[in-house]
């Protein structure tokens, strides 16, 4: 069977390395895949949003079953596509994929189907949001409406910065279309969870909890990126919390998903506040996070691709999807000065050992050598029986990777090591 991998960061890595256990896999194409990827995938120089380029290679190929793995695909409709010409795909069609593509619809759907989530106002135009500004509580937090490379939530600690976010999405276009309508929503406070889950749109099943490190620098401080590391299990997430999360979060979606006929099928990704009210939605995605994948997949026992496919053919129900007790750390090793301004192109040396447990996001291959070519460049990943552990053995394989600029925070699991120790919940 030939299996197609859409995207090409950290997430697709620990996905087609996940999908290579499968024994009835003979080959596996990521497009386009990373330099890392290329070593259990043959990588295909395509684009995740070459719509027409996609499918008419997976024609070509005889594709039998693609995963679309990226936000930007699977908004655009690269699963309808790829449907339409018979291919079977993991992942939403165009439909559902606007939970994540439209935070003015998944707000309005969590109002209608009085999911929890922070109060909220919809504007598309600056005026008015301006003036709403003049009143309203501080900090607050603005989101463009469309897809921003994660870069289009502005929590603002005063009034002044909350208008200037304003300005820049809504008149300076910052991020383009995306800025058209904004949210502007209440600020909540309380850790945070990332739940995915597999859903068919009848059954929906939860993966491991796990918790992302979104700030650049230690202690939570910095930048916001694209996440320097992850831990799963999330210690705040207690059984009883995820009770509570399946009965007035996970299932109302799905339902309310199907009731405004955009079933949902695929990954659905819950970001969950867990506030001193209960648990609150703050974002869906419609796909697998990044670097939550990471820490997530390692720890499935059940195969991948008998999972996936079962959420194609709407038989997840019949399936069995379990994970290890175990836990899991990824820390992710970047370029020095990301997010911001940072230099590419170093060698990256990796001990033979150590590959099994690398997922390669910015590396290229030139010359058969792996050399950087992003920010976040890799995420050094381990298993253990408890927490403590595995973040002490990723540290040590991090220890062990080298290339020049290599930066990392130095304190994923940290808090988490903490909650779990001694019970700060
Ligand atoms: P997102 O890009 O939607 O993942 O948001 C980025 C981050 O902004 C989240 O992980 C939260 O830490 C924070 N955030 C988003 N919405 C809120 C909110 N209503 N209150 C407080 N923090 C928020
Ligand atoms: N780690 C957050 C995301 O994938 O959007």
């Amino acid at each position: 069977m030939k299996v197609l991998v859409i995207g090409g960061g950290g997430r697709e890595h620990a996905i087609v390395k996940k999908l290579k256990e499968n024994k009835k896999i003979d080959c596996i194409y990521a497009l386009p895949g990373n330099g890392g990827i290329g070593k259990d995938s043959i990588c295909v120089p395509i684009g995740a949003k070459e719509t027409d380029k996609i499918v008419g290679f997976a024609q070509n190929e005889g594709i039998d079953y693609a995963v679309v793995a990226p936000d930007d695909p699977l908004v655009l409709g690269l699963v309808d596509e790829l449907e339409r010409v018979g291919i079977k795909c993991f992942g939403p069609d165009k439909k559902a994929a606007i939970i994540e593509g439209s935070k003015v619809f998944s707000k309005n759907l969590m109002k209608k189907y009085s999911i929890p989530t922070a109060q909220y106002e919809v504007f598309d135009k600056a005026e008015s949001a301006l003036a709403y500004l003049e009143t309203a509580p501080i900090p607050t937090v603005i989101k463009a409406d469309g897809l921003a490379l994660g870069k289009g939530v502005i929590i603002a600690k005063t009034r002044d910065e909350a208008k200037k976010a304003v300005f820049e999405i809504m008149e300076n276009k910052k991020f383009g279309d995306s800025g058209n309508s904004i949210v502007i929503e209440e600020f909540l406070e309380g850790p945070e969870v990332s739940v995915l889950s597999f859903t068919d749109g009848k059954t929906i099943v939860p993966m491991v909890s796990s918790m992302d490190h979104k700030r650049a620098c230690d202690g939570d401080l910095g930048l916001n990126t694209g996440g320097m590391g992850t831990v799963a299990p999330n210690p705040y997430y207690t059984e009883e919390i995820a009770k509570e999360c399946m009965k007035k979060i996970f299932l109302p979606t799905v339902e309310a998903m199907n009731s405004e006929g955009r079933t949902f099928k695929g990954c659905l990704y819950f970001g969950l506040m867990l506030t001193k009210d209960g648990p609150k939605v703050i974002e869906y995605n419609c796909r697998f996070g990044d670097p939550e994948t990471q820490v997530v997949l390692p720890l499935l026992e059940s195969d991948l691709f008998e999972i996936m496919n079962a959420v194609t053919e709407e038989r997840l129900s019949e399936i069995e999807v379990k994970f290890s007790k175990k836990s899991a750390c990824c820390v992710v090793m970047a370029s020095k000065g990301y997010p911001e301004h940072y230099e590419k192109g170093f060698e990256i040396s990796i001990p033979e050992s150590e590959k099994p447990y690398v997922y390669v996001a910015g590396a290229e291959l030139r010359n058969d050598r792996l050399v950087t070519s992003g920010g976040r460049v890799l995420g050094a990943v381990a298993v253990e029986d408890n927490l403590e552990d595995a973040i002490n053995s990723a540290y040590n394989r991090a220890a062990k990777i080298k290339f020049d600029n290599a930066y990392y925070r130095t304190d994923i699991g940290k808090k988490a090591l903490l909650v779990q120790k001694e019970g700060i919940l």
